[in-house]
This record gives C-alpha cells, structure tokens and sequence, in this order.
C-alpha cells in the first residue's frame, strides 16, 4: 500500500524533476488535462494552477494517495483507476515517476500517443540497473523464503532505451525532444536509501511480507545498500538517480 507520509520524505528530490518537466512544456492553451499516477496531486495542483485547463483529471489507483490530492483541490477530478485503463482524449498527457511501474510501454505509449491532442509530457526513473533495484533482486533471489513469497514483485525491466521510446513517437508528432538527467542526490539520515526505497520500490515487498519478515529483509537489504551507498562522514548519502524525460507535441 502506498504511504504517502513516507513517500513526501524526500519531497524536494522528487519534485525538482517534475518541475523541471513542467517548464519544458510549450505554453499554449490547454483545455483538458490528465495526470496519469497523480498521486498525492501536488504536481496536479501544480499543473492546474499554471495551465488553468477547463477540465482536469487527476489519476491514480492508491485510495492513500487519492485521499490527500482531494483535500488538495476540489476543482480536480480525481479518478481512481488503473493507468492501464484510462479512457478519453485530452490536451495534454502528463505523468511524472509513475509508468515504470506498468509493464508492456509500446502499447501504453501508443495509446498515450493517440489519447493526447496537443502535448506529452512524461518523466519516468530510469533506475533498474542501479545498485538500489539490483540489490534489491539480489536480497530477493538469495533467499528461498522470500524469492517463493516474493517472486511475483521481481519484475522485467519496462523502461525501454531513449532511442526506442525516440521511435515509437517520431512518425506520429511534429516535435520530440527526450533526455535522460543523472541527479547526485545528497540525502539525508543514518538509512537514508532505504528510506527512499520504502517510499516507492519496497511497496510491493512490504504489501506482500508479515512484519517481521519485512523487518528481517530490509536489515539484510540495508546492509548492502550502506555498503555501496556509504555516508560521507557520517553526515549525507549520495544517491545518484537517473530519470528519462519526455516531450512530444502532435
Ligand atoms: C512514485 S508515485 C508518483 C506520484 C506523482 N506523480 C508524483 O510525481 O509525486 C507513483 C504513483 O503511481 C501510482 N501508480 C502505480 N501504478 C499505477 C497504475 N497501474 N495505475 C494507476 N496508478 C498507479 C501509485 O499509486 C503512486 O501514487
């Protein structure tokens, strides 16, 4: 289940590169907008202000995150739903940290690319190659009680190369521009990754273990994470953290 007191932890870290997204977006007028994995609908409430859309949406599948975007704005339509199912057409499609968490992206970008009318606009992490994600595996496949519980969290990696994604939008809008950002992220605490991972990767894991056995797993998991993630004099982490951008105009 997502947390969202654990997930605003590092909320500056993870805002920057929303924000950053949103100043790339071409300033024209936009009449409906979607927010695909809104979340807790900060950067919804972000992009309502900033683009004033006759209409926007706000999506997401946690209750937990749902419920702090509605305290938020009551002028958001903020709909429960899986992103693999979202229906309509909208000025521009928006989504930021969410999509590498669907499997099978041809398809999704296709339909995002034919549900958008104006604008695209997503930034996903591009993460699972790094220490955090391979250490994680690692943890899981060790050992047998938790690679027989687990298994089903241990997914393929669904975010496919900048040049694929650069393809599967080059024929179908007249601009496309996507880059990939490493972030050096000091972070702070004595466990300050795994207090990262606990926000995000370690939902499934927590969602699917008893909480001892979750207790005994991020111990054994934090003890590799503080051996290639060490703290600089016992003060901050480095946590460096790729993440692609996309935008694309019809
Ligand atoms: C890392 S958070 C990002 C939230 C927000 N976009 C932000 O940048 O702060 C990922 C969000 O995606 C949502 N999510 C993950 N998979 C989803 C799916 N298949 N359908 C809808 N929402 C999903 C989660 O519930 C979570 O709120």
């Amino acid at each position: 289940m997502w947390n969202p007191e654990q997930y605003a932890k590092f909320s500056n870290e993870r805002l920057r590169p929303a924000i950053e997204l949103i100043s790339r977006i071409p300033n024209i007028n936009f009449k409906s907008i979607i927010d695909l994995g809104c979340g807790n609908g900060e950067i919804t409430n972000k992009l309502y202000e900033q683009f004033q859309p006759k209409s926007m949406v706000g999506l997401d599948s946690s209750n937990a995150m749902l419920e702090k975007a509605i305290s938020l704005n009551s002028d958001i339509n903020w709909h429960r739903n899986n992103i693999n199912d979202f229906t309509g057409s909208y000025d521009l499609i928006f989504s930021n940290a969410a999509l590498q968490w669907l499997d099978e992206h041809e398809l999704l970008f296709n339909k995002i690319i034919s549900c958008a009318n104006k604008v695209i606009a997503i930034q996903m992490p591009n993460n699972f190659h790094c220490p955090s994600h391979v250490l994680l595996r690692e943890t899981i496949s060790e050992n047998p009680n938790y690679n027989k519980k687990l298994a089903h969290t241990v997914r393929e990696n669904p975010v496919l190369s900048k040049e694929k994604y650069y393809e599967l939008f080059y024929s179908k809008v007249s601009y496309i521009d996507i880059w990939e950002t490493i972030y050096l992220q000091p972070i702070n605490g004595e466990n300050a990754v795994l207090e990262w991972v606990k926000g995000t990767a370690l939902v499934p894991i927590k969602d699917a273990l008893s909480l001892d056995d979750f207790n005994e797993f991020t111990m054994i998991y934090n003890a590799k994470l503080k051996k290639v993630y060490p703290q600089i004099n016992n003060s901050v982490t480095l946590f460096p953290f790729p993440r692609i951008f996309m935008i694309a105009v019809k």
